[in-house]
């Protein structure tokens, strides 16, 4: 059966922040390098499949709802079988982190803007989820 191709656009602070308060930490800034993020983000994911967690799919806006499918995903799926229920499309994995724990390893590509943003957060990137899924323990002296 032919899978789907498993793919993430996410934004980050300069230290890891993702979230503050169910919101983006640097929402409400209108510099032009994040509301370019923004359209990039809604840009790159028109027309595929965004599987994202509840609060996560709830936070996107109306004007982004119709050319794009929203999936919400809960701890009670299985990602495997959630994954192959899109088999040969795109599916972008929009987080937030308890997804993105789950999902990391499915993942072929992840695309991180790290934005000028170092302020509190509530929810932190984790650069674990890059090599999420390998079996090969790393000799970090080699590196
Ligand atoms: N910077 C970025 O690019 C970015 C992207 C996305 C989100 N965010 C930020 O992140 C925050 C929202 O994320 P969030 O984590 O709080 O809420 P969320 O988006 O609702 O995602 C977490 C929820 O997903 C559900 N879930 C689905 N599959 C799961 C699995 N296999 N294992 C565990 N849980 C699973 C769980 O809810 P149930 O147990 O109820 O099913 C979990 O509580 C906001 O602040 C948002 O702005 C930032």
């Amino acid at each position: 059966m032919q899978q789907p191709v498993v793919r993430v656009v996410c934004a980050i602070g300069q230290s890891g922040q993702i979230g503050l308060n169910g919101g983006l930490p640097w929402e409400g800034n209108r510099s032009p390098e994040f509301l370019a993020d923004v359209a990039r983000f809604f840009d790159i994911t028109r027309g595929h499949v965004l599987l994202a967690g509840p609060k996560t799919i709830a936070s996107i806006p109306e004007f982004a709802r119709s050319d794009r499918e929203l999936v919400v995903v809960r701890s009670s799926m299985n990602p495997e079988d959630t994954l192959m229920r899109f088999a040969g499309r795109v599916v972008f994995i929009g987080g937030g982190p308890p997804v993105w724990d789950a999902y990391a390893r499915f993942v072929s590509h992840w695309d991180v803007t790290r934005l000028p943003y170092d302020g509190p957060a509530d929810r932190w990137f984790n650069p674990g989820w890059l090599t999420e899924g390998g079996e090969i323990a790393g000799n970090r002296r080699d590196r």
